[in-house]
């Protein structure tokens, strides 16, 4: 049936006819971009696949296949916090903290304020393993309906949550990184590692019960560890010593953490740290940016600070919604792809208001169209700079850039052989039940023989009412190395 294939930063494939055939271990054997219906057997018996060697999944009409989203940045710990802002509950030893945020209080607080107020209390609550096993179920969950089928993955600090976290994720068949947050100062005393040898020696652990996991039939771990430290100003200096030191021994292992998010923050990060020339330096003093360092937000990054980041080959985050949510503002993505930075896209949530790849597209177009509107300077031909991201480009952030990001852009991000088959199968046809992507079934003949009739811009149409339009309930089936996994149609 029909596939969307992202290509480039420029360019994607919209193939109505076309077959994938998908090995037993879930990695994708050969494309044929163009098949005819009657010419199906023939194309099948020319791969040595004879009837009974295959099960053969025919899209229906207004049906599509694409890669899944790949999320760069999601706190997973936080997804109980989305949009809620109210009486917190904190359990610390046998002191119970009550604490009484204002009601609606929602989008006023910026970056510092809302982590200490919000995000730390509920953050807090994850020291409770049984807390942590009643509700990552239903966090992973979320987000692989929502099509994310790779998530880089923060945790709070406690090891045992986290290993908990990776259990769930490894159970449901999803791909990802997980890290615990590193944090041994300028935190609540409720939620702070108490040294900076017990926030490596718990890292450490939690890397080995990760890579402990048990693998897929082909081999490949689908969850791996990440070394996480929160940012810089909730770490100290012996804490991140003693990070760079051990990333340093393991250069295969990557590394997520916030940067030059919000001004306050910035401000904050180069006191504590007089003698470092920029934010970004800041990790670099303590080899702490390097090829797979995923770095969230990034909006008031430099042009030192690019051309820095694009000399170790780090990759940003992009998280428009939440640097909508706190105010914190608007990442020049633009500029930073024609700097020549790895870009894929973050939801942040619940700095992100929706664990949602879909809706991060959207405010990542709509970033990209304020950066545009206010933009007083040149555009020059050929770049991104200050230019409103097209379809093309979006699709590339939330696919192929976030496989960048990750350093798996050899395995997941777009379907090509020997890469593992990572997708979703997206139906814009009026029984989804979703009326913003209404339309496709008017005036068509039910009975009509799918894809003999359809042309390539029937397929974009479809694919950009579901980029701009589309929710949970447009994604039907989700596939992670083969396996069908999540989705509306899924009875896991
Ligand atoms: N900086 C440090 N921690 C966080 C967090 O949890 N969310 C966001 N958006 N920024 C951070
Ligand atoms: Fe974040």
């Amino acid at each position: 049936g029909p596939v969307i294939n992202p290509e480039s930063l420029t360019n994607f494939h919209a193939l109505p006819r076309c077959l994938i055939a998908v090995s037993p271990d879930g990695n994708i054997a050969w494309i044929e971009d163009d098949v005819i219906r009657s010419e199906l057997e023939a194309a099948l018996g020319q791969h040595g696949l004879l009837q009974g060697d295959y099960i053969l999944t025919e899209l229906k009409p207004g049906e599509f296949i694409m890669p899944g989203f790949i999320d760069t940045h999601i706190h997973a710990c936080q997804v109980p916090n989305l949009g809620v802002y109210a009486w917190l509950c904190v359990f610390d030893e046998l002191k119970i903290h009550l604490m009484l945020i204002c009601l609606f209080r929602g989008g006023e607080d910026q970056l510092l304020d809302w982590l200490n107020n919000y995000t730390f209390p509920t953050e807090a609550r994850f020291k409770d393993m049984g807390y942590a096993t009643r509700v990552y179920p239903d966090i992973v969950n979320r987000v692989i309906n929502s099509g994310t089928t790779t998530s880089c993955y923060y945790a709070t600090l406690h090891l045992e949550a986290t290993k908990i976290l990776a259990d769930v994720i490894h159970e449901k068949g999803q791909r990802a990184f997980v890290g615990k947050c590193n944090m041994d100062r300028n935190s609540p005393d409720y939620y702070v590692e108490p040294s900076a040898e017990e926030s490596l020696e718990s890292t450490e652990a939690l890397i080995d019960y990760i890579q402990g996991l048990p693998r897929t039939p082909s081999g490949e771990a689908l969850v791996h560890p990440i070394i996480t430290p929160r940012f810089a100003i909730s770490c100290t200096d012996k804490l991140l010593t003693e990070l760079g030191d051990f990333a340093e021994s393991v250069p295969d292992i990557p590394i997520q953490t916030h940067i030059s998010e919000n001004p306050k923050e910035i401000e904050e990060t180069l006191e504590l740290f007089p003698n470092a020339s920029s934010y970004a330096d800041v990790y670099d003093q303590f080899k702490l940016l390097r090829n797979n360092t995923i770095l969230g937000h990034g909006v008031y990054l430099t042009d030192d600070e690019l051309q820095l980041i694009v000399t170790r080959g780090a990759g940003v985050a992009h998280c428009p919604a939440s640097n909508f949510n706190l105010s914190s503002g608007m990442a020049k993505v633009g500029k930073m792809l024609d700097y020549g930075v790895k870009v894929g896209l973050g939801t942040d949530v619940s700095g992100g208001n929706n664990p949602s790849m879909l809706y991060t597209i959207q405010m990542a177009s709509t970033t990209s169209k304020m950066v545009a509107i206010q933009s007083t300077g040149e555009e020059e031909e050929g770049t991104f700079t200050n230019k409103r991201l097209d379809t093309a480009t979006l699709l590339y952030l939330a696919t192929l850039g976030g496989a960048d990001v990750c350093c798996l852009k050899h395995r997941i991000g777009s379907f090509s052989t020997e890469k593992a088959f990572d997708a979703l199968l997206v139906s814009v046809r009026d029984d989804t039940g979703n009326p913003a992507v209404w339309g496709y079934n008017q005036g068509r003949d039910p009975t009509e023989e799918p894809h003999s009739r359809y042309e390539d811009k029937d397929l974009k149409e479809w694919f950009q009412r579901f980029f701009y339009c589309g929710d949970d309930r447009n994604i039907r089936r989700v596939f992670v190395q083969g396996a069908l996994i999540g989705g509306q149609e899924f009875q896991g």
